[in-house]
């Protein structure tokens, strides 16, 4: 079998691409990348200088201003770090959770973002995690996977996550939460969530994330 080069693995918030990706990435001794991270990390910076999420010339001069980096440890997890400062720790805030939609459908912070994810795919051995990356960033990936589950499901999965942070957030906000960012991910005009043509779907409900990921390994040998 010859190994691919990099697997691309989309799907909406909570289908669980994210720790399936990790554990791919485990098995294979790949790097891993979210790509969710750098659009986070490009919310995170805006919220510091105070650049309107909605100014999409304020939003396109804070990319080229500051100096995205993204570095992989020892393991092969990526930190993502602005001007040399390592930001990954506050990625996960609230107020970047809100407002990473609206930074995500602006047309020049994702052609910075989808040029510096290109330059890593080529660089290979890679398992790169996203909405557009089957379609998108590396249409030529010889797997491309695309997990999905019910929104309730997904929905039970975030309140769980939050509750093990010890957030007293309610299993009906987290459910509208998320429709709603399920929205503004399928309907923006560019790179909208959707499975790629040649994209494996796979319905994770009800499914544990090992069962998943020896899915996906069992894949490997066909797609090369
Ligand atoms: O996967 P996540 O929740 O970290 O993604 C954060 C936001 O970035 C979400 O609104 C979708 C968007 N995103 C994107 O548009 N394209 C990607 N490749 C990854 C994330």
């Amino acid at each position: 079998m010859t190994e691919p080069k990099a697997i691309a693995i989309d799907g909406p918030v909570a289908s669980g691409k994210t720790v399936v990706g990790r554990l791919l990435a485990q098995r294979l001794g790949y790097r891993v990348l979210d790509t969710g991270l750098m659009y986070r990390a490009i919310t995170w910076q805006a919220l510091e200088d105070g650049v309107d999420l909605e100014d999409r010339e304020g939003m396109a001069s804070l990319v080229e201003e500051h100096d995205l980096e993204v570095r992989f440890e020892d393991g092969g997890e990526a930190s993502i770090f602005l001007d040399n400062r390592d930001v990954t720790p506050y990625l996960r805030l609230p107020e970047v959770e809100q407002g990473v939609s609206r930074v995500a459908r602006i047309p020049a912070v994702r052609d910075a973002m989808v040029a510096r994810q290109r330059s890593i795919g080529r660089e290979g051995q890679v398992v790169m995690v996203g909405r557009d990356i089957g379609t998108v960033v590396l249409p030529d990936a010889p797997l491309k996977v695309y997990l999905t589950a019910a929104v309730e499901e997904r929905a039970q999965r975030r309140y769980k996550e939050l509750q093990g942070l010890g957030t007293g957030v309610g299993y009906e906000q987290v459910l509208r939460e998320l429709q709603q960012r399920d929205r503004l991910d399928l309907e923006r005009e560019i790179a909208p969530l959707r499975p790629a043509e040649d994209a494996t779907i796979v319905t994770t409900d009800g499914l544990n994330v090992r069962d998943v990921v020896e899915w996906v390994v069992s894949l490997l040998g066909k797609s090369t």
